[in-house]
């Protein structure tokens, strides 16, 4: 079997309301997920929720439910919102499932027995309203704390701690030796800085039961619950280790209590995950903590760890208090799924941060949806329609060349993650096919009959041309790119990149029913 392309975004954190972050992680792993299997490959795309933890168990409490049928309730709603994005996913994880439950104790109990935790007590300033150890930074020059801790009590507290010391160097070396491990080269560079510039400290793997119940309690003491991010970060494995990934099986064999669901062929294709996407402000959970749980686990590290910005709205951040937020429910239910992929994706390339201004979302709309594409396919197909009653003349290659450029490029970036250089390649594609029907001018062309068979190489180049759009854009805008497909009167999907390839319309091919792709706003 060989290796699926797999994929992760960050589980979600299920307190709260799916924001614009949330929605755009999702579509950027999307967008390359498709883009590998355009290209031909397989691919498996996980997505999920992280349920346990303090704030969600606070949050329970609150409205009276436990907190088991708080998460069952919200889960329900993020899972629409998933569906929502039309995202091409292959599993949906709820960290409060049992098979992950039984992969996280696995591990945890591996390294256990093998020797990677010690138990030690830890004194602090402890805030019982946050129900959070404070630190030093947390305290005023006079000694005292801000009244939103309440009252902060000296506590002492015995916990699990894993040993880091001896994980530093050979991550470094791992970062330093494949270039690729870490990206953009931007974030690689602060997490080496980071680890060649301080100690690790272990780290603290458990919560007692007394002051936190909803976890994952650790298999070898029943009075703590393991600490949320070792939870979280297990979810990569956990589904793997669930479809029966033999690799991450193994490694787990002494520990795990989780049979493969009767009839699950085993398989071998899954881990090591190929791309984990995750935003800046997690990076040294993934680039730092998860790759030595998965050393000292023995099993493989992932390939990629693919840090993007954050997105700010009119130059602020977001914030529900202010109101200062952008609903992506909102704006898709308004203007269409593809219109909202579309302007994420163009406007903010993975890496940097982004703000989402009302103004600069409308203006692309306008611009480069409605007046750039939707004119484009609409006006090709209408003349087809209208001077050849629909029906494909003879072959011309008149675009093939242009066309065939856009399309290397256009693979070539969603192949490197470079998803915005993909799109404003396809846009000027998209602008000099538009300049072409103006220089061209078929309407004139339509008036003269000794023009006919000038007329029938334009029109060929034209609805030739909104074809290979079709397959370049599939990736991008899967509905947009089905539908100019469906307009051209092709039965088949444009999910294949080789689609692209100039000349398949066939001379007779009669098209079908050009609509608006992008109705005009004004
Ligand atoms: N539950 C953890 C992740 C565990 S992964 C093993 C978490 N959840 S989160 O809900 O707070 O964030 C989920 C993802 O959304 C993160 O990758 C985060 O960076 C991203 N974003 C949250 N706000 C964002 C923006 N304003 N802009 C872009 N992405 C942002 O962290």
């Amino acid at each position: 079997m060989s290796k699926s392309f797999y994929i992760t975004t960050a589980i979600d954190y299920l307190n709260g309301e799916p924001h614009l972050g949330h929605a755009y992680e999702k579509v950027i792993t999307d967008v390359i997920t498709r883009g590998r299997q355009s290209l031909g490959g397989e691919t498996f795309f996980l997505t999920g929720l992280d349920e346990h933890g303090q704030k969600v168990q606070q949050a329970a409490q609150a409205e009276g439910k436990t907190s088991r049928d708080y998460c069952d309730q919200l889960s329900r709603s993020w899972r629409r919102f998933s569906e929502m994005l039309g995202l091409s996913i292959n599993d949906f994880i709820r960290t409060t499932e049992d098979r992950h439950k039984r992969v996280v104790q696995a591990i945890l109990a591996k390294l256990h027995a093998e020797g990677h935790f010690y138990k030690a007590a830890y004194t602090g300033f402890y805030s019982a309203k946050e129900e959070t150890f404070l630190t030093e930074k947390d305290r005023r020059p006079d000694g005292t704390f801000d009244a939103v801790w309440g009252n902060v009590i000296e506590l002492q507290e015995e916990n699990y701690y894993f040993k880091l010391g001896v994980h530093q160097q050979w991550l470094i070396d791992h970062i330093e030796a494949n270039p690729g491990f870490i990206q953009p080269t931007s974030r690689r560079n602060e997490v080496l800085g980071f680890l060649k510039n301080n100690t690790l400290e272990d780290l603290c793997i458990s919560r007692p039961v007394s002051r936190l119940s909803w976890g994952i309690p650790l298999p070898f003491d029943p009075d703590y619950v393991t600490y949320v991010w070792f939870d979280a970060l297990t979810n990569y494995v956990t589904v793997p280790v669930a479809l029966g990934d033999t690799g991450p099986r193994a490694a787990l064999a002494a520990t795990l209590d989780l049979p493969v669901a009767d009839g699950t062929e085993p398989r071998n294709d899954l881990w090591p995950a190929d791309v984990h996407v995750i935003g800046k402000d997690i990076l040294k959970f993934h680039a730092v903590y998860w790759p030595i749980m998965l050393k000292a686990a023995g099993l493989e590290l992932p390939r990629m760890v693919l840090a993007h910005g954050w997105w700010q709205k009119d130059g602020e951040k977001m914030s529900k208090t202010t109101g200062n937020i952008v609903d992506p429910v909102r704006v898709i239910q308004e203007w269409g799924l593809d219109a909202f992929r579309y302007y994420v994706v163009r406007e903010l390339d993975i890496g940097p941060d982004g703000n989402w201004t009302d103004a600069g979302f409308k203006s692309r709309y306008q611009a480069e949806l409605a007046n750039g594409l939707g004119n484009l396919v609409n006006r090709s197909l209408s003349m087809l329609k209208r001077y050849r009653e629909g029906v494909v003349p003879e072959r011309s290659d008149e675009l093939a060349a242009e066309a065939g450029a856009v399309a290397r490029e256009t693979r070539e970036c969603v192949q490197q993650f470079r998803l915005q250089a993909g799109l404003q390649a396809i846009w000027a594609f998209i602008s000099r096919v538009n300049q072409y029907v103006d220089q061209t001018a078929p309407f004139k062309l339509a008036k003269d009959p000794a023009q006919s068979k000038r007329l029938d190489e334009v029109l060929y180049n034209l609805v030739e041309s909104c074809r290979v759009l079709g397959v370049l854009l599939w990736p991008y805008l899967p509905s947009t790119a089905e539908r100019i497909y469906a307009q051209i009167g092709l039965q088949e999907s444009p999910n294949r990149f080789e689609k692209s390839e100039w000349g398949r319309l066939s001379q007779g091919h009669a098209i079908g029913t050009p609509e608006g792709l992008f109705p005009r706003r004004d």
